[in-house]
């Protein structure tokens, strides 16, 4: 069985409650239900999890050459700043999919710059949570176990 990561990064936490406008009325644990379930039709194995905390994530993303097959990480405002993300996932030679729920190229300026997505295989952003589900699909192809 394909054993995948998804992880979340700072304030996805507060997802159905924060900018609905922009990130939608669900919550992180309505989309973690949406990709346990898509992961199961498509008998996949999933580890979902979030952390506000950069280091944190940093080990998140270091135990995937150990215990997964690929990775699919939603950066969040790291997207933007962090370098130490980039590095971890430059470490990593399993395949990794970045994706965002909002369009990071048609918001403000800052945001146009994603540090991490120069560390994955590709990028999926605009599309809400149907960008995790798409990331599955793609993650599914790109894994050869
Ligand atoms: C986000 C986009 C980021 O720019 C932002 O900082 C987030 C969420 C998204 O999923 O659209 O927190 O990663």
């Amino acid at each position: 069985m394909k054993k995948i990561i998804i992880i979340n990064g700072p304030n996805l936490n507060l997802l159905g409650n924060r900018e609905r406008d922009v990130y939608g009325d669900m919550s992180l644990q309505d989309i973690e239900k949406k990709t346990k379930a898509k992961c199961k039709e498509m008998k996949m194995d999933l580890f979902f999890c979030q952390s506000n905390n950069e280091g944190e994530l940093i080990n998140f993303i270091q135990s995937v050459e150990e215990k997964y097959d690929g990775l699919i990480i939603n950066p969040a405002a790291f997207t933007h700043t962090s370098v130490a993300l980039l590095d971890a996932l430059r470490a990593i030679s399993k395949p990794k999919i970045e994706i965002h729920l909002s369009n990071i190229y048609n918001r403000e300026d800052f945001r146009k710059k994603s540090i991490t997505s120069e560390g994955v295989n590709g990028l999926i952003c605009g599309f809400g949570s149907l960008s995790y589900i798409l990331a599955i699909e793609a993650m599914n192809n790109l894994i050869k176990v």
